[in-house]
């Protein structure tokens, strides 16, 4: 699926955040783990047999279980995740997939982190975390100004794991295609972060604080 020593930028030239918020994702990955997994950057069309053959089991449901307004998966889907979308592979030390990532500008300063799965296997080993981090880090250095996630208010993880990264709550949502979801902040832009909490924050300033993750050096 995903191969190393692409020539550097050849698929970023044609993704949106190219331009916004400019970045080459291929400068940055693969990111690579202790225990010879590695996150790679990848073309959406390359990924989606493994998100269509696990997306499922990795949610624990069936997508199309009708509950909530699933689009079908036509050409101008296809089209919005291959140009519009960033998308990140986990490979095992053997080369084998274990999960996806999606992001996407939002616009010139905003970057949603959108979707995400790690196969239940393989959950747990700190993957994740880290390459949220990374992506913080590379995003911060294009001049984003802040980074978004909607999530479930069920999913404990990913609440878990934004706000150990300094996400905030900025919101909520109500809708036909996801349900209710939560929208997560996390400002790249000090001075919009002291708008943000000087305007809406009455409570306690944030208060940031170092958990380990797993793999972490002591
Ligand atoms: C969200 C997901 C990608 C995280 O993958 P992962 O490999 O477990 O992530 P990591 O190993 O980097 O981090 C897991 C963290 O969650 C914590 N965690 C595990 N179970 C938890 C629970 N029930 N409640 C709160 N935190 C929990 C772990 O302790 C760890 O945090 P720590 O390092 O502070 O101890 C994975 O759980 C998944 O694929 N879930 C199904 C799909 C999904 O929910 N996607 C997100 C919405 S789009």
């Amino acid at each position: 699926m995903a191969s190393s020593g692409k020539a550097e930028g050849s698929q970023d030239a044609a993704r949106l955040s190219s331009l916004f918020p400019g970045v080459v994702w291929a400068r940055h990955f693969p990111l690579r783990f202790p225990d010879g997994s590695r996150i790679e950057c990848e073309d959406f069309d390359a990924v989606l047999p493994f998100i269509a053959a696990h997306q499922a089991r990795a949610f624990g449901r069936d997508a199309g279980r009708g509950r909530f307004d699933v689009e079908p998966f036509d050409e101008r889907k296809r089209l919005w995740l291959r140009f519009a979308c960033d998308c990140f592979v986990f490979i095992g030390s053997a080369g084998e997939p274990f999960g996806i990532f999606i992001g996407n500008p939002v616009d010139w300063s905003t970057y949603c982190f959108r979707s995400v799965f790690v196969l239940p296997e393989h959950q747990g080993g700190g993957h994740y975390q880290r390459l949220l981090a990374h992506l913080i880090e590379v995003l911060r250095a294009c001049g984003v100004a802040r980074v978004e996630a909607d999530v479930s208010p069920s999913n404990q993880v990913s609440t878990h794991i934004l706000t150990k990264l300094g996400f905030k709550v900025t919101g909520t949502t109500l809708g036909e295609r996801w349900g209710a979801l939560v929208r997560f902040t996390l400002h790249l832009d000090e001075r919009a972060e002291s708008i943000f909490l000087d305007s809406f924050c009455d409570g306690p300033r944030p208060q940031p604080r170092k958990i380990p993750t797993k793999g972490d050096s002591p």
